[in-house]
């Protein structure tokens, strides 16, 4: 399902003769054009091979795909992907998530692992492809092109509420020389422009709230401003998980 991307510009994605069926898929939303191997581009754009999506980037030399060993790493006991699963309430089997700002999908993946069926929405077009190329096979997911506004917002009937709503838009810069990781780099250099016209949290979490009947998960770092309303806290090594209760 596709609603209201933001990044409108013409896509390309690349993809090798092998892949031609699964690239079609794409076809109303990307400009496709046939390639052996990943191309040199001069703006972001998609390739898609036998391994799956890839990012590529401007004035890089290998093309990016989000890895999934990271993602089994998060999610053994201990680590900091079991702080973002006690922030959702723990026991995750079979609760319906909405991770509402779902870039790569790799937090919303990891509450898979841990049993919740999730709605994964990202508002930008192509990391949406990649995002949609990396969960489709998932049994009880889907991903959707859209505002997460308009998604918290649209009419719904009370059954589709949803157990947990988790919003991790993207941090302001901050003055911090250390650079995060190349995926968090990547989606920061594509979503600048639409970063740079402010977010309303404060909205966006009093929507979710609006339907949710557990929590609404806030992923902040540790020095972020406080919004009110606040429940508690989770805190880790250089992110917080800030939790609302739900009311619907
Ligand atoms: C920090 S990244 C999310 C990373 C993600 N949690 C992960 O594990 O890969 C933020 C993403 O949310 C998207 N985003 C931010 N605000 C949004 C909104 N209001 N609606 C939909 N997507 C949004 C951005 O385009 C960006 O891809």
């Amino acid at each position: 399902m596709l609603y209201n991307p933001v990044n409108n510009s013409t896509l390309a994605l690349y993809h090798t003769a092998a892949q031609t069926q699964q690239a079609s898929v794409y076809a109303s939303w990307c400009e496709l054009k046939e390639v052996e191997q990943p191309p040199t581009v001069t703006t972001a754009s998609l390739f898609l091979d036998y391994a799956g999506m890839w990012l590529c980037m401007p004035n890089q030399p290998r093309p990016y795909q989000p890895s999934d060993a990271d993602l089994l790493r998060r999610a053994a006991v201990g680590s900091a992907g079991s702080e973002l699963a006690k922030a959702c309430g723990g026991n995750l089997q079979g609760q319906r998530v909405l991770d509402a700002c779902a870039g790569f999908g790799s937090d919303g993946l990891l509450l898979t692992q841990f049993g919740a069926r999730v709605t994964f929405v990202e508002r930008d077009r192509l990391i949406w492809v990649l995002l949609h190329a990396r969960v489709q096979h998932l049994e009880n997911s889907t991903a959707i092109c859209d505002e997460a506004f308009n998604v918290l917002t649209a009419a719904a009937h009370p059954a589709d509420n949803w157990d947990v709503v988790l919003l991790d838009p993207m941090f302001a810069p901050s003055a911090k020389k250390a650079l995060p990781d190349l995926g968090l780099q990547y989606l920061r250099e594509l979503t600048e422009p639409a970063a740079a016209s402010a977010d309303d949290l404060s909205g966006l979490v009093a929507a979710a709230q609006h339907r949710c009947r557990g929590r609404v998960v806030l992923k902040r770092r540790l020095k972020d401003p406080l919004l009110d309303r606040v429940a508690f806290q989770i805190k880790g090594k250089s992110v917080r998980f800030d939790v609302y209760l739900g009311t619907a």
